[in-house]
């Protein structure tokens, strides 16, 4: 039996706060009723984690589910477990000695709990071989324990990635195949404007448009011409909006307002250690603020 129905879907689909990521969010769950990971990919800022969230709360009925945020440096042990010092317990005897601890796949296996591991790529695939296994077999053989633990009926995993951002590691195309991968892009600018008005009910619709303006042309300036690493976000779209209803009401004007808020942003999607790309995100921002 389906996992979820179409009342479900619905729910899921209001009740979420991410706008305008419903064909996503869709396929994603059309998916999860089949049985298969998610892998919610795309660039960052638009919603992936919140999305990812929202269905676990969903399916989980709260927070009752196991969440891991990926880093470099994460292994093996923190995904299915490792021997633990307990040098930290001050007790010189005790401190010569090793618990073994579950990671979190195995507790969310042991506890039959769905998971999440969000930013998926910031951790390299020895990480994950563990998983590989019970993404391919269904069992996670625990040799410490001589136990093998079952992938639980109607276990739903999640995964996050920025795939090709800065510091994330190259997945192995075999563990990649083991996801369906859905990608969470830019919203429309309709949605947004829809978003703006919500954050910020009272924000002049000439500032709200050449916010949107700025946004579509960072995503153009990257798709198109890679001159940029990556376009102005929603959440970059919410923050501008925010911060300019905030200044105009405490008596700033409105094209400073607007031009400092594209330019604080301009250096969150510029990248940092390249002058022409900044320089590139403040022409853009002082050019839309000129038509103010
Ligand atoms: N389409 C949208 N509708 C409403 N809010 C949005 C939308 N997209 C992003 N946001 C807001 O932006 C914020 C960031 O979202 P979130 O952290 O889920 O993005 P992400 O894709 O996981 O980012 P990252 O790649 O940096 O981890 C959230 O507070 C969310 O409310
Ligand atoms: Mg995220």
């Amino acid at each position: 039996m389906a996992l979820l129905k179409r009342d479900d879907l619905i729910k899921i689909i209001e009740t979420c706060q991410i706008k305008g990521q419903d064909e996503a969010i869709i396929r994603a769950l059309m998916y999860i009723n089949l049985g298969y990971p998610i892998m919610l990919y795309g660039p960052p800022g638009n919603g992936k984690t919140t999305i990812a969230e929202h269905i676990l709360r969903y399916i989980s009925g709260g927070d009752n589910y196991h969440r891991i945020e990926a880093t470099e440096g994460m292994t093996e042990y923190h995904t299915i477990g490792g021997f633990h010092p307990l040098s930290m317990s001050g007790n010189p005897e005790l401190s010569k000695q090793f618990v073994y601890k579950d990671g979190v796949i195995t507790r969310a296996l042991v506890e039959s709990k769905n998971l999440l591991i969000d930013e998926f790529t910031r951790a390299p695939t020895t990480a994950y071989s563990g998983l590989f296994m019970l993404l391919s077999t269904g069992k996670l053989p625990l040799e410490y324990r001589e136990e093998i633990l079952m992938r639980p009926n109607d276990w739903v995993l999640i995964v996050t990635a920025n795939l090709g951002d800065e510091g994330t590691f190259k997945m192995s195309a075999a563990l990649k195949r083991r996801f369906i991968p859905i990608f969470v892009g830019y919203t429309s600018r309709y949605t947004e404007e829809k978003i703006i008005r919500m954050y910020t009910p009272d924000l002049d619709p000439m500032i709200a448009n050449s916010i949107l303006d700025f946004a579509e042309e960072t995503r153009r300036l990257w798709q198109e011409d890679k001159a940029l690493p990556q376009g102005l976000s929603t959440d970059g779209v919410i923050k501008m909006a925010r911060y300019c209803d905030l200044s105009i009401s405490e008596g700033l004007d409105p094209k400073t307002a607007f031009t400092d808020a594209a330019m604080h942003q301009g250096v969150v999607i510029a990248d940092e250690t390249d002058y022409v790309s900044l320089q590139t995100v403040n022409e853009l921002a002082l050019k839309i603020a000129s038509r103010l």
